[in-house]
């Protein structure tokens, strides 16, 4: 099923919404959407609001106690005041029109009658404003256009998927048009491409993997709102910092769950040295060169790494490679046959090698290599180093999703990657998520490395986005 889900806000200078002091309380809030049960029959709009104030009025509650503990800044998830499976006709009663904000300022609480067909700004509006934060919510929005306009779709209008944020008055501030990996019949395509929602998609890309791999890539912090429908494994928010992550990953739970945390005020972010400014401390990545907790045992452990890696390229044939799809991708793989030992798999271009030692041999392990086209719920060019669980213990299983695992795996997983654009995996044993211990580039092979891990290891990945091959 493809549906999105996810939103996402990243907070490269929060200088610029909260000064004058050093942290502040940010939520997120993982919300148990109120469905349309018949999303496909277009509805009148008092009924599309009827079915949208019941989402809404959760929220409000959940503005009401995230300000009890001190938020200044809430984030929704995507498609959180409907639902999903609507068509382009049945959406229709749901979209409001917003103003650019760039354009006119204007603060629907303070005045309502100022746009025709804003019931939902205005409460949103309203709630942020007694809740005295700034909010981030999705929410449909319709736009006429003009015959003379190339894209402008039969129907004369735009519909789109908005995010829509909202200053601690009320006022709106920002307003974006999100793209999904996803298809989604019932809006169209922003001009502009802003990636923003995939699924839980086990074993890669589990929303909460993902979402702290990306801010522990970029230094930046991470706020990130998911629906909560186990039933359609939509779960996994968290507030991520470069120091810390706060995570939500229930899939038993029936109930939405608000997180809130605390968060450095990034105060200055200086791309070219990749330097990072916070009111928790400076961290300083040089460029191609990212260390997380670095300590001299590993240092030595990467030190035997080399010497087997220059053996690794030495030797040859190491094992027998078969194919299977993961994430709809053909993967490449190697089967992990021994308790510690050297494997190597290569895809086109890329080759991954992973050096690794484990406790105890019960789950079938493979690592896997894959560099190319991904093409299914969006296009995009992918070069993967994963070593992987396989579910079941038949080789046709590796890439499937596994969810849980005892074997516990010392490794550093490396590849020769043509993109910098590289995201960082671990997941363990019922979804709990693991930092690398390092992670860095050394002579053009990208490196991570974990050991000490408390339980099973389910997935490693390093997860390359070559975007100049799209
Ligand atoms: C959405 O559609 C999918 C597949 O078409 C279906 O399995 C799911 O139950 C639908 N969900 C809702 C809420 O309509
Ligand atoms: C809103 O709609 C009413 C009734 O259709 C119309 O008279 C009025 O001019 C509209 N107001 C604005 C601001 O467009
Ligand atoms: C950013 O980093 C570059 C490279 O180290 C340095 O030359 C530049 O002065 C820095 N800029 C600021 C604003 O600190
Ligand atoms: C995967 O790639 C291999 C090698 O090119 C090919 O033999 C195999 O048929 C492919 N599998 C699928 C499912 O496309
Ligand atoms: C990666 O390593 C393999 C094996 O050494 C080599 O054939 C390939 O060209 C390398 N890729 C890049 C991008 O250097």
């Amino acid at each position: 099923m493809e549906i999105p889900s996810l939103n996402w806000l990243l907070l490269a200078c929060q200088c610029m919404l909260v000064s004058g002091i050093d942290v502040y309380t940010a939520a997120v809030y993982e919300h148990r959407s109120i469905l349309n049960p018949s999303p496909k029959i277009r509805p009148t709009r008092q009924s599309a609001l009827k079915h949208m104030k019941e989402n809404l009025n959760i929220y409000q509650l959940q503005v009401y106690e995230a300000s009890k503990q001190g938020a200044k800044i809430i984030v929704f998830p995507e498609n959180g005041l409907y639902g999903f499976n609507f068509t382009r006709d049945s959406i229709f009663p749901y979209l409001e029109p917003i103003p650019d904000p760039t354009v006119v300022k204007w603060n629907p609480c303070l005045h309502p009658k100022a746009v025709n067909d804003t019931e939902v700004l205005y409460q949103l509006s309203c709630i942020a404003r007694y809740g005295k934060m700034y909010l981030i919510a999705n929410m449909g929005e319709r736009q006429s256009c003009k015959r003379s306009d190339p894209w402008c779709p039969s129907d004369g209008r735009y519909q789109f998927n908005t995010d829509v944020i909202f200053d601690a008055e009320g006022s709106i501030i920002a307003k974006y048009h999100k793209q999904n990996l996803y298809f989604e019949e019932a809006f169209n395509t922003p001009k502009i491409v802003f990636p923003t929602a995939w699924m839980n998609q086990l074993p890669l890309l589990s929303a909460v993997e993902f979402q702290q791999a990306f801010a522990t890539a970029f230094g930046i912090n991470l706020l990130a709102a998911n629906q909560h429908h186990p039933e359609y494994k939509m779960t996994g928010s968290g507030i991520y910092t470069p120091f810390a992550s706060h995570d939500y990953y229930n899939m038993e739970s029936h109930e939405g769950k608000l997180l809130v945390a605390e968060v450095p005020i990034i105060t200055h972010y200086n791309v070219s040295s990749l330097e990072l400014k916070t009111s928790q401390g400076t961290l300083k990545f040089p460029e191609r060169h990212i260390h997380i907790e670095p300590s001299t045992q590993l240092q030595r452990w990467s030190v035997q790494m080399d010497q087997s890696q220059q053996f690794l390229h030495a030797a040859d044939g190491l094992g027998d490679i078969f194919y299977s799809l993961m994430m709809y991708d053909n993967y490449t793989f190697v089967l992990m046959t021994d308790l510690e030992g050297d494997l190597q798999v290569c895809s086109n271009t890329l080759c991954c090698h992973l050096a690794y030692q484990r406790s105890h041999a019960s789950g079938l392990y493979a690592l896997g290599a894959f560099d190319g086209l991904h093409t299914v719920h969006g296009v995009y060019y992918l070069q993967v180093c994963a070593l992987v669980k396989c579910p079941r213990s038949s080789i046709d299983t590796c890439g499937q999703s596994a969810t849980t695992a005892s074997d516990i795996i010392d490794f550093q997983l490396w590849g020769n990657f043509s993109t910098h654009h590289i995201y960082s995996e671990i997941l363990a044993t019922e979804v709990k998520l693991y930092r690398a211990d390092t992670l860095e580039w050394v002579n053009n092979n990208f490196y991570m490395t974990k050991q000490g891990m408390t339980e099973g290891l389910i997935t490693a990945a390093l997860y390359g986005r070559w975007y100049k091959k799209d």
